[in-house]
């Protein structure tokens, strides 16, 4: 248990070193917007996780690598004290990412020593949950570096080499017959509180698409005024695309076919799945295709249970995990994210990762090209508010049968 521990815990820890190294110093402590965190930001509340949550307690006559860094690497934990606000990270001048580092390597040996001990396993749930969570900011670090090189005009490129263009795909349908289906994870394996408790859903016939919407689908919509049509639109999203001006994805230019990604400025891929849309794109493209977004119960039982899930799930980032193309997108869903039937949230500081977030989002199923290879699951559950574009976010569609 202990070498697999170790094992896994250094991939982990690894894999976030080798997402930051193609960047210099000054890419990673400048933060663009609110929302997103500097990589410097990312590496060290990572490691300020496991130090709170695994060496604190667990970790005899442990002493904090920087007492300060409690405030400032403090991302939401209320029970666990004070914060530096969220706004702020990019003013870290301070820490260096050279003292980031150093904490780093620290916080490392002294898990490595913990693990090394033969902790009760109550600890190495503990340190999978750091190394889940680690994964998650994986997947932020580079929505996050993302959008910090779209607002450089040299338009530079995180990675050099771009995959080959998607070939076309026809759309199908595949149909459900409705019923009782259970969904929500059980038995075996690690997943987030809030994937259960498995519980049982009534759906009515339908079908979802084969899928995910393209570039080329999404372009039909803009061309045939999907952006300036309210009937195609809820209320809020409507207000949201007057004031903020959207006339496409983030990212994508529809008049010139171009669009920026972590391999810079390109051709927009017609076939490839369009990505960076928000909710409320996503919902208005889908009742202009006289289709709506499936519930994520939905998702979990048509595309969840498919044998090509892998391969729609998270994975491949070019010249980082080896092969694979840039094209998966999470699915927006229709399903508000709460807590399912039964649902509580865990006692303590922990209790806070998912539970208090349960108000104004919307659940996104399925994996992006950002997403660590093997993190995702059938019943992984993602959230964001319905604005939010800057994550790898797509569409696939679903239709009601008679
Ligand atoms: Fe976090």
């Amino acid at each position: 248990v202990t070498s697999e521990a170790l094992r896994r815990f250094d991939e982990v820890r690894g894999r976030t070193l080798a997402l930051a190294a193609p960047l210099d110093p000054e890419d990673q402590v400048v933060q663009s917007m609110p929302d997103a965190s500097p990589t410097k930001w990312h590496l060290a509340h990572t490691t300020w996780f496991f130090e709170t949550f695994v060496l604190g307690p667990h970790a005899r006559g442990h002493r904090p690598f920087d007492a300060r860094y409690a405030v400032l690497f403090n991302s939401y934990y209320d029970a666990v004290g004070e914060r530096h606000p969220r706004s702020d990270r990019g003013l870290l001048t301070r820490p260096t990412l050279r003292e980031v580092h150093a904490y780093r390597a620290a916080t490392d040996e002294r898990i490595a020593e913990l693990l090394e001990g033969g902790p009760p396993p109550a600890v190495h749930t503990l340190v999978e949950l750091g190394c889940q969570h680690e994964e998650q900011h994986q997947e932020l670090l580079l929505t996050d570096v993302q959008h910090l090189l779209s607002r450089n005009p040299m338009e530079p490129a995180y990675l050099g080499a771009r995959p080959p263009p998607a070939a076309p795909s026809a759309l199908a349908w595949a149909d459900h017959p409705g019923g009782v289906v259970a969904i929500g994870h059980e038995g075996r394996g690690f997943s987030f509180d809030n994937e259960g408790p498995r519980h049982d859903v009534l759906l009515r016939p339908f079908r979802i698409a084969s899928r995910l919407t393209t570039n080329a689908e999404l372009a039909e919509f803009a061309a045939d005024g999907g952006y300036r049509r309210p009937e195609l639109w809820l209320s809020d999203g409507w207000a949201t695309v007057q004031a903020r001006g959207w006339r496409g994805p983030l990212y994508a230019d529809l008049a010139t076919n171009r669009r920026f990604s972590l391999h810079g400025a390109h051709a927009l891929d017609p076939h490839a799945p369009v990505a960076h849309l928000s909710f409320y794109e996503a919902d208005a493209f889908a009742r202009w295709a006289g289709a709506r977004l499936p519930t994520e119960a939905e998702w979990e039982v048509t595309v969840g249970q498919g044998r090509s899930v892998g391969q729609q799930l998270g994975g491949a980032l070019v010249a980082i995990d080896g092969t694979g193309a840039l094209g998966g997108c999470w699915s927006w869903t229709a399903s508000p994210y709460v807590g399912y039937p039964g649902y509580a949230p865990p006692a303590g500081a922990i209790g806070e990762y998912n539970g208090k977030f349960m108000c104004n989002q919307l659940v996104l199923r399925g994996g992006s090209c950002f997403t660590p290879p093997g993190h995702s699951r059938s019943t992984y559950r993602n959230f964001f508010p319905p604005d939010a574009r800057w994550q790898v976010t797509g569409v696939r569609l679903a239709r009601d049968l008679a």
